[in-house]
């Protein structure tokens, strides 16, 4: 049987190379990004199984329509990747700052998804990777909601306007990956461990769960318009 093919744009590192790494274990053959050579390499080395990558960076609207055309025709797209977030109160928040995050984040998802729909099989899928910021009402979160709630609810319009292609938003509370390498451990620990005290869960999440929960979005051939929550029971407050 033909192996379906998955996108994974940010399969080098946290979210997107734990669901590499999932799939690659089920029936499906995957195709991971990362912004350069080096990562891509790095990450296919981890990966095992059925992977081959592509350099694809946000930033470079002509590479990214190379990368399409390398990649050819495919199933299933994953939106993983992005840069830095626009953490911080609201009254502090640099316009800059939050310019970046739109330009990383939404627009990169923006530019990708379009150059991706000629290739995209006409009954595949997408999944977008927004983020609990959009879901609840967090102090310092502002940036985040701006951004990650309009990758939402793009993409729900997106699910009726772009079907039979399924497209749906998994919305990940705090998971631990190499987004926040850039805290001093102690300070990353403290927010990993009180964040996880406060969730019903009682831990904090990992890539590998929402990992799992982008297989089920994958082969789920019934599920469209859906925003699934893999937060630990964040958004109950
Ligand atoms: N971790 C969390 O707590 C959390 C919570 C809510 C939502 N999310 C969302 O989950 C997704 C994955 O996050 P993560 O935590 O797995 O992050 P991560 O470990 O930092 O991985 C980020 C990925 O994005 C790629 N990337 C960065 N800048 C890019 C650009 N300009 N163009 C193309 N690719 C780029 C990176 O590739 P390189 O190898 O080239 O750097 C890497 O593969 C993001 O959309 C994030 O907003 C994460």
């Amino acid at each position: 049987m033909k192996k379906e093919k998955v996108l994974v744009i940010g399969g080098s590192s946290g979210i997107g190379l734990a669901t590499a790494q999932r799939l690659t274990r089920e029936t499906y053959s995957v195709v991971i990004t990362a912004r350069t050579r080096a990562r891509v390499d790095q990450a296919l080395g981890r990966i095992g199984g059925a992977a081959s990558g592509q350099i694809l960076d946000y930033g470079d609207p002509a590479g990214i329509a190379a990368a399409f055309a390398q990649i050819g025709a495919f199933d299933h797209l994953l939106l993983a990747g992005a840069g830095p977030a626009a953490w911080g109160a609201f009254a502090e928040l640099s316009r800059d700052a939050l310019q970046a995050a739109f330009a990383s984040k939404f627009w990169g998802y923006f530019d990708t998804l379009q150059a991706a729909l000629p290739t995209l099989a006409d009954r595949g899928s997408i999944v977008l990777v927004g983020g609990a910021a959009a879901r609840i009402t967090l102090p310092g979160t502002a940036g985040l909601a701006a951004v990650n709630g309009a990758i939402e609810r793009m993409g729900l319009t997106l699910a009726k306007e772009l079907a039979p292609r399924r497209v749906n938003v998994l919305s990940p509370g705090l998971v631990d990956t190499p987004a926040y390498d850039w805290m001093a451990p102690e300070a990353r620990r403290g927010m990993l461990e009180g964040t996880a005290a406060k969730l019903p869960v009682q831990r904090y999440g990992t890539a590998e769960d929402i990992a799992e929960a982008v297989l089920f979005l994958v082969r789920s051939s019934y599920v469209t318009g859906a925003v699934l929550d893999v937060d630990g029971g964040a958004r109950l407050g």
